[in-house]
């Protein structure tokens, strides 16, 4: 039996782990288990649960607003100590965290093997999103096996001069996750019951905007810019908007300075998976600068306006289901007002495209290991 040790410690890379963990614990080939770092604490637990994930070691890392080198350090060595308890054959990181990096370093130094899901994404700007590309650069040259979500990724990763036979393109492991939460989702009764009673203030009449944003690179001025256009949005009588707020202090500190007890804005806590993904399909358009978010809201014909001035995701630009808007608050609330103002704009960037996979990446990721 191959022994593989599934490493991960945020949100995001758990919602994207869950189907990989999932179908590795189902196959008799693998040994395997699971370590979480607890880069996030709430936000990961909400995944775990929802998921029904259970961790075999857990690093519990989380410090109250930590910096790049906390986590990097309390990671790099709360996995040498794992390391000494059960030495893995293989770990599997996904994505672009410091959890990532700072596990993938460990594992080289500890000579083990690393495979990297949804490889070969990049924006070629080390500073944009930061730390991310960076993380991701690194993450490549410590990994064995590379999987890229899309062609393009794949392209990036043999322009970097990747051995071509240790990367494969399978789909990005996020669509896996939102078809089964989907599913959940439509098949259960009370639970939509539930869901329809937790978001009752949501107004049929108005428009639903819903926002999202943590980047690093947009503390400071640029998360006063987006507050600034959610606020110019707030104004308008036909719209409610929903922003689950990223726990980081960073983000929390200016979102309610400038926009709590704004009419239509609803701040609130971060949702859990099937929460979030009931309140996406109720929405009207989207504000994002998060990674996963740009990737599920084209599957469900949802425009996105991306805060940010690059995007490692170009798949969806190309179809015209996102457009990039930096973090200045002319351009958010311009797309904003012309996705509201304008049925042909709107109509245009509204339809269903799905370029980052088929549901399956999770299966094809695991053919490849037992391979
Ligand atoms: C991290 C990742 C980012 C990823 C994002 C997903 C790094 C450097 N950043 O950013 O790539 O896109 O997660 O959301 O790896 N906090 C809590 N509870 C939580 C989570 C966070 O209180 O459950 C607070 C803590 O004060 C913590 C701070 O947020 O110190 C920052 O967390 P951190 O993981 O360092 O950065 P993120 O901005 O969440
Ligand atoms: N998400 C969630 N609850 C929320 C906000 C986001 O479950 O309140 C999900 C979202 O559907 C996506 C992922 O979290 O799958 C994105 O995480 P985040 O934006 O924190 O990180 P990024 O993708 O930017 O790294």
């Amino acid at each position: 039996m191959k022994k593989i040790l599934v490493v991960f410690g945020t949100r995001p890379e758990a919602i994207k782990m869950a189907p990989v963990v999932k179908a590795l614990q189902k196959n008799k080939l693998f040994e395997t288990k699971l370590c979480i770092t607890g880069q996030h604490r709430q936000m990961l637990d909400q995944v775990m649960d929802i998921f029904a994930m259970k961790a075999d070691f857990d690093l519990n890392v989380m410090g109250h607003n930590q910096t790049l080198v906390d986590v990097t350090c309390k990671v790099l060595k709360g996995m040498e100590d794992v390391f000494g308890q059960w030495r893995p054959d293989m770990i599997l990181v996904q994505g672009d965290t410091t959890t990532v990096f700072a596990a993938a370093l460990a594992a080289f130094y500890h000579k083990i093997d690393v495979g990297h899901i949804e490889a070969g994404l990049r924006t070629g700007n080390r500073y944009s999103p930061w730390p991310e590309e960076m993380n991701r650069l690194l993450a490549t040259r410590m990994s064995t096996l590379h999987f890229a979500p899309t062609e393009t990724s794949k392209n990036n990763l043999l322009d970097e001069k990747v051995d071509p036979k240790t990367v494969f393109v399978t789909g990005n492991t996020v669509i896996d996750a939102l078809f089964k939460a989907l599913a959940i989702i439509d098949s259960d009764i009370s639970l939509n019951n539930e869901l329809a009673a937790k978001f009752n203030f949501i107004d049929h009449k108005k428009r639903l905007i819903l926002v999202t944003g943590h980047r690093r690179e947009n503390f400071g001025d640029g998360f006063l810019q987006i507050c600034r256009a959610i606020a110019q949005l707030a104004d308008r009588d036909d719209v409610q908007i929903i922003y689950p707020m990223h726990m980081n202090p960073h983000v929390r500190q200016p979102v309610n300075e400038i926009l709590s007890g704004k009419k239509n804005v609803f701040l609130i806590e971060p949702l859990d998976y099937l929460s979030f993904l009931y309140v996406m399909r109720r929405s009207y358009l989207i504000l994002t600068d998060s990674g996963g978010v740009q990737e599920e809201a084209p599957s469900l014909g949802k425009p996105v306006i991306v805060m940010r001035d690059t995007t490692e995701r170009p798949e969806a630009i190309a179809a015209g289901t996102v457009v990039l808007a930096g973090a200045e608050q002319e351009k958010i609330a311009g797309y904003a007002f012309k996705l509201l103002d304008d049925q042909v704009f709107y109509d245009k960037m509204a339809h269903a495209h799905n370029p980052y996979g088929d549901g399956k990446a999770a299966e094809r990721i695991i053919e490849i290991l037992s391979s």
